[in-house]
């Protein structure tokens, strides 16, 4: 027999509060355009987007993440100090140690929280939302931050093609606490790390430094490129689509929820053919709000879905109580699915 007494949590764990910081410089298509040869037409019928925000040299990973989570913790009526622990989803901190997390945990004055930083791409979100679940119902943590934050600019290749319209910039965060009904369904997610190839950095940090600068690739310039995100864009874009929907819909099956029953879907904003063939395949009813927000902030990868989400309730499209679907798919490659209540 055990001695050690068992962990106490909450019965369920539900989402209190969400909050954005979307940077102030909007950029629209044309700025793309003066480094590619494309089109604002080929750019918005492709992927959707017409404007994305980038950051400046003071809008830091750190800055807009704390923005985004005063606002969230405003949100959920709740103060700093209740914050158990701060998990923060980013690709884009160029700083491996120590985690951006404890940094933001310290400047929004959450005292002393666990705090450590995830990389998962564009599913980061339901990665850390997830965690944030299972640390609140075991009961190492009464209330969890969870942000997605990303400065994608400083990873675009403003030379290509396949990329440079895509990114933007962002931070978005929610509280997760406790519950007395679920309002968090279960999660389904996995990694196709056989498919890992398809979106990735250009180059590691080691060998941008030490590695054979002949191997390295060089702009127009002949200058060395800075490491950017590259991706294999038909590959994934096939994957999005017939893969992503079933795993939407294993989550809506896993959570007892019909589609004449979810109010809002929230997919991560990657590209708008893919978040319309998506509601097609899941035969989404027309009362349900789509998230559409990439068009004018284009691919923000962990940030994306907590930044469409308070943009949905922000604008009165949503509303708290409402029942939503949220998918996200990315680098790795990897996913992430659940049902949750808004807050
Ligand atoms: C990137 C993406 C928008 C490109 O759209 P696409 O329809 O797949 O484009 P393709 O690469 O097949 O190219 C189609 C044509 O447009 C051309 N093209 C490519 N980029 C172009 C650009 N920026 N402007 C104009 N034409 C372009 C190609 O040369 C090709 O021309 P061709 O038919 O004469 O050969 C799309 O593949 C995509 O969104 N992929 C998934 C992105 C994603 O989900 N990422 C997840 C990251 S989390």
């Amino acid at each position: 027999m055990s001695k050690i007494k068992p962990s106490k949590g909450a019965p369920y764990a539900r989402i209190l509060g969400v909050g954005g910081y979307r940077p102030t410089r909007v950029v629209p298509n044309e700025v793309i355009l003066e480094t590619i040869d494309s089109s604002d037409e080929w750019i918005r019928s492709r992927s959707g987007i017409v404007t994305r925000h980038w950051a400046s040299d003071e809008e830091t990973v750190a800055m807009m993440s704390i923005e985004a989570s005063g606002k969230a913790i405003a949100d959920a009526g709740i103060t700093p100090e209740q914050i158990g622990a701060v998990i923060v989803s980013t690709v884009s901190h160029f700083k491996q140690t120590p985690a951006v997390a404890t940094e933001i945990a310290h400047k929004i004055g959450a005292g002393k929280p666990a705090a450590f930083d995830i990389s998962a791409g564009c599913a980061g979100f339901g990665y850390g939302l997830t965690l944030a679940k299972g640390m609140i119902v075991e009961g190492s943590a009464e209330h969890v931050l969870v942000i997605g934050v990303e400065r994608l600019s400083d990873l675009t290749d403003l030379e290509d093609r396949a990329t440079a319209f895509l990114f933007g910039d962002g931070a978005g965060a929610v509280v997760v606490g406790p519950s007395q009904e679920p309002a968090i369904g279960p999660t389904v997610w996995g990694s196709e790390g056989d498919k890992s190839e398809t979106i990735k950095q250009t180059v590691s940090w080691n060998e941008l430094h030490i590695g054979d600068v002949s191997k390295l690739p060089l702009d127009s310039k002949g200058e060395i490129k800075f490491p950017a995100i590259t991706q294999e864009g038909q590959a994934v874009f096939r994957w999005a689509v017939y893969e992503m929907a079933k795993v939407a819909q294993q989550a809506l099956d896993a959570a007892g929820i019909s589609p004449e029953d979810l109010d809002v879907f929230i997919p991560h904003q990657a590209n708008m053919r893919i978040i319309d063939s998506m509601v097609k395949t899941l035969k989404l009813p027309e009362h349900v709000t789509v998230a559409r927000d990439i068009e004018s902030t284009g691919n923000t990868s962990a940030a994306s879905i907590p930044l469409a989400m308070e943009r949905l309730l922000a604008t009165g499209q949503a509303k708290s109580g409402d029942t939503a679907l949220v998918i996200g798919f990315g680098a790795g490659l990897v996913y992430a699915a659940t049902v949750v209540t808004l807050p």
